[in-house]
């Protein structure tokens, strides 16, 4: 497989990644109880808007068509801030959930993007590294604003008491059953030194 089919293989990926993004930045702007941090999600989501474009425009450079490939890694990163929508957590401890969630999804567009750029830039498609930068950049200076806002409130949560916990939900209980596989499995390996 040549390098250029690799590439449009990841930029395939990271369109359905911000589109898939497009439909979970509203939900985690409707769940935080931070004034700050719920502008802060509307207005990734106006810049999410603008990065499926570029993204649009790159695939049109590449004469390639942007669907064809849905990201998996997106949709399980979502599906950890889909979670953390759903804890009983009050307050800042409940936004501390979502700041966690939202700096991983930053943070896998950044690598998304970086593989994609140095690929592009290898294939010498000044053009697409142009698009493909301003997309990282937005995603940096989110991550940066989200960790900027997530300070406060991590701090407000340190103070808190602690929620009382109710009985473990069916996902819940799946979790910790698959998280006692996964060490499990890991043991072997673990042993060799
Ligand atoms: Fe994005
Ligand atoms: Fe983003």
């Amino acid at each position: 497989m040549a390098l250029q089919d690799v590439l449009i293989d990841e930029l395939r990926d990271m369109y359905s990644a911000e589109n898939q993004l497009v439909k979970a930045l509203p939900k985690l702007a409707k769940g935080a109880k931070d004034a700050t941090l719920k502008q802060l999600f509307s207005d990734h989501l106006v810049e999410t808007k603008g990065q499926v474009e570029r993204l649009k425009e790159v695939f049109g450079i590449l004469g390639k068509k942007p669907t064809g490939s849905h990201c998996n890694g997106m949709e399980g990163v979502i599906e950890e801030g889909a979670d953390a929508l759903e804890k009983d957590e009050e307050g800042p401890s409940f936004d501390s959930g979502i700041i966690g969630a939202a700096l991983r999804t930053e943070h896998y567009e950044i690598a998304g993007y970086e593989a994609c750029i140095a690929m592009a830039k290898t294939l010498g498609m000044g053009d697409v590294v142009s698009l493909l930068t301003e997309n990282l950049n937005e995603e940096l200076a989110a991550a940066k604003k989200v960790k900027a806002a997530g300070a406060p409130i991590m701090k407000a949560a340190s103070r808190q008491a602690e929620t009382p916990k109710g009985p473990k939900s069916g996902k819940e209980k799946y979790s910790a059953k698959k998280s006692k596989e996964d060490e499990k499995k890991a043991a072997p390996e673990l042993k060799k030194k």
